[in-house]
């Protein structure tokens, strides 16, 4: 099942990712803004859902679907697709390249399976619970495992600011009072992104307030699986309220350290 499922969401992504690394007009626009006017949303990211929600309700009409442009039906199969048809519109709108296709499929509302597409990387994470997580490349496939843990004053986090000017103020707060205890902050500008660089030790860690489900689904398990903690507040699953990924050793004083500045309120 879960192969199938994998297999699927890979098919999706990659068509997903050719539309949109091919299918960028020259003079892209913004189509219509959401909660707040740089929450933008493009005809492309639109075209994206709807190609990806078209696959998979053709190869599975039972299943249900959530996804950031609109799908959302409960399906009667147990599994639900979790889609967001481009994370990192911002980038993709200016011609930046890190934007990706995020499809994570549950099962009883469970992450099975994880892929997220960076078509202008060249690269595919993947993950199937409990079966590791990987990156397609045209050199083949490499399993992901996280960095070994630095001491905090020599970690290098990413993280993102929301779309809601009050929350963006309180998060730059955060943010400036981290810096003098890491190494850097990074700002990427794609959640999926980030979480599956955190995968590939590429990153030390990654934290943000106010992700969606269509954000973290896919990257979630893709950390995880290779070998991340992943949580929100400590004791929590990684939600909207906060989300924070890093390898053992410093996901712990990342946690503590976003609950002494305050990282999961307004
Ligand atoms: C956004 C990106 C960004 C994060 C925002 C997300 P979108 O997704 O993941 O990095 O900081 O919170 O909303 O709008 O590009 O799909
Ligand atoms: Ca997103
Ligand atoms: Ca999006």
């Amino acid at each position: 099942m879960a192969a199938e499922l994998l297999g699927l969401a890979l098919e999706a992504g990659r068509r997903a990712g050719a539309l949109l690394r091919d299918g960028r007009p020259d003079d892209l626009t913004v189509a219509k803004t959401k909660s707040s006017p740089i929450d933008v949303v493009t005809e492309m990211d639109i075209a994206a859902e709807k190609l990806i929600t078209g696959f998979l309700a053709e190869q599975r009409p039972d299943d249900g679907f959530l996804g950031e442009e609109g799908a959302a039906s409960p399906g009667t199969s147990g599994i639900r697709w979790v889609i967001d048809p481009l994370d990192g519109t911002v980038n993709y709108l200016y011609g930046l390249p890190t934007w990706a296709v995020s499809i994570a499929a549950e099962r009883d509302g469970e992450p099975v399976v994880g892929v997220v597409v960076a078509p202008m990387r060249n690269e595919t994470y993947r993950a199937v619970l409990g079966g590791g997580a990987y990156v397609d490349t045209a050199d083949g496939e490499r399993r992901l495992a996280v960095r070994p843990a630095p001491p905090m004053d020599q970690a290098l986090i990413s993280t993102g600011f929301a779309y809601v000017q009050t929350r963006r103020a309180h998060q730059a707060d955060v943010a400036q009072r981290m810096i003098p205890r890491l190494r850097d902050i990074r700002r990427g500008g794609s959640a999926a992104i980030d979480l599956c660089d955190v995968a590939a030790g590429r990153l030390d860690g990654y934290y943000e307030r106010g992700l969606n489900p269509w954000d973290l689904a896919a990257g979630d398990l893709i950390a995880r699986e290779a070998g991340a903690l992943t949580g929100g507040r400590p004791g929590e699953r990684p939600s909207g309220e906060l989300t924070v990924a890093a390898p053992p050793g410093v996901f712990e004083p990342l946690q503590g350290l976003l609950e002494e500045l305050g990282a999961w309120h307004d």
